[in-house]
């Protein structure tokens, strides 16, 4: 018989253990599974697919079994310590109505100043330097023409060819809310001056981005090129938008306006490939989604398929993509927030139900 074994190295003793009595019956119930893929193209491994709850009546915790069991283990486990039950998300999420995802569609704001153009144009390079790097073919692209909106293609991608593009997007989209966030609070310390609310919104952009990226890593491991690539990217990346933030952050933020559109696109795109059945292991029966995304977006039981994790995603970009087109028409030294403030008449901004952002004559 099987004796599972967990490696202590990548875990407390305790959550060996733990594991390790986990394991042995999910082994014995499954030894085979749809999801044991192993994409040799940029290098991931599809591993934490299928979810399974431990039915011990004291715990709610699930553990990741689809992975042969030499290669069974959580990537970030959380850290246990005599004291701390649990560290909740800095910034909780707010939420959304099924209504309101369903809502979401993917959007284009026409560029029309040189700056517009620019931020477009590098985006464009950007993403064809994207599909390159991450090996799609030509029929798996969609109509060149309308390049942020049409979601049909001749042949769809893999699971594992969507993950390594999520993973990459993601590990790209935290940086500018960052940098931009970080500039701020260092000019306001700089000036003595205020703000005026751009900061949080700014951090909780970068904060939320990196809860899809770590949502998607308890799903899918990175081979070391794709690991490579992050890392050269983010630090060209990194170093490109900080000095660029700081010459023009209008230009800045209109840039990230457009790369959200692409991850509204990206998501509705793989929304669309799981509804027509391109996709079976996200629409397996057994599939569910990691606790880290159950906890965070407080996804109601019933409703924790990889669908339903892809619309809470979309939802996110798309209030990404509506506040940074907003912010790129503002005056990027005196003018407040308005997603933060408060109005005079009451009103309140939806930043997800308007793909092109608010003019400043609008909103101020
Ligand atoms: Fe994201
Ligand atoms: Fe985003």
């Amino acid at each position: 018989m099987y004796a599972p074994r967990v490696n202590p190295s990548l875990c407390s003793p305790k959550q060996a253990a733990r594991i390790g009595r986990t394991v042995a019956p999910l082994l014995a119930a499954s030894s085979t599974s749809p999801c044991q893929a192993y994409s040799h193209g940029v290098g991931v491994r599809c591993t934490a697919v299928f979810v399974n709850q431990i039915t011990s009546p004291a715990s709610t915790q699930r553990c990741f079994s689809t992975t042969p069991a030499n290669r069974l283990r959580d990537f970030f486990p959380a850290k246990e310590t005599a004291q701390i039950r649990t560290t909740p998300p800095a910034w909780p999420h707010h939420g959304y109505t099924r209504a309101e995802m369903l809502a979401v569609v993917p959007g284009h704001r026409k560029p029309e100043t040189f700056g517009d153009k620019f931020a477009w144009y590098l985006m464009r390079t950007s993403r064809w330097c994207m599909d390159t790097v991450t090996g799609m073919s030509k029929e798996q692209k969609s109509d060149k023409k309308k390049p942020t909106t049409a979601v049909k293609a001749e042949r769809p991608l893999t699971e594992e060819q969507w993950f390594v593009r999520f993973i990459f997007l993601e590990s790209i989209a935290g940086v500018p809310g960052m940098v931009a966030g970080m500039l701020r609070h260092l000019r306001s310390l700089r000036a003595l001056k205020r703000d005026n609310g751009w900061i949080e919104t700014l951090l909780e952009e970068s904060y939320n981005e990196r809860m899809h990226l770590l949502t998607f890593m308890k799903m899918c491991e990175p081979g070391w090129f794709m690991k490579f690539i992050i890392l050269g990217a983010q630090g060209v990346y990194f170093n490109a938008m900080f000095l660029a933030y700081l010459i023009n952050p209008k230009i800045c933020h209109r840039f990230v306006g457009y790369l959200e559109e692409e991850a509204v696109h990206t998501y509705t795109r793989a929304i669309h490939e799981i509804d027509q059945g391109y996709l079976p292991k996200w629409t397996d029966p057994k599939f569910e989604v990691p606790d880290i995304a159950v906890t965070y977006w407080m996804m109601p039981e019933g409703h924790r398929s990889m669908k339903d994790l892809i619309l809470y995603i979309r939802a996110d970009e798309a209030g990404h993509r509506g506040v940074n087109h907003t912010l790129g028409n503002l005056d990027q030294k005196e003018d407040p927030n308005p997603f933060v403030s408060q109005y005079k008449d009451g009103q309140k901004l939806s930043p997800m139900t308007n793909p092109k952002g608010w003019e400043r004559e609008e909103v101020l």
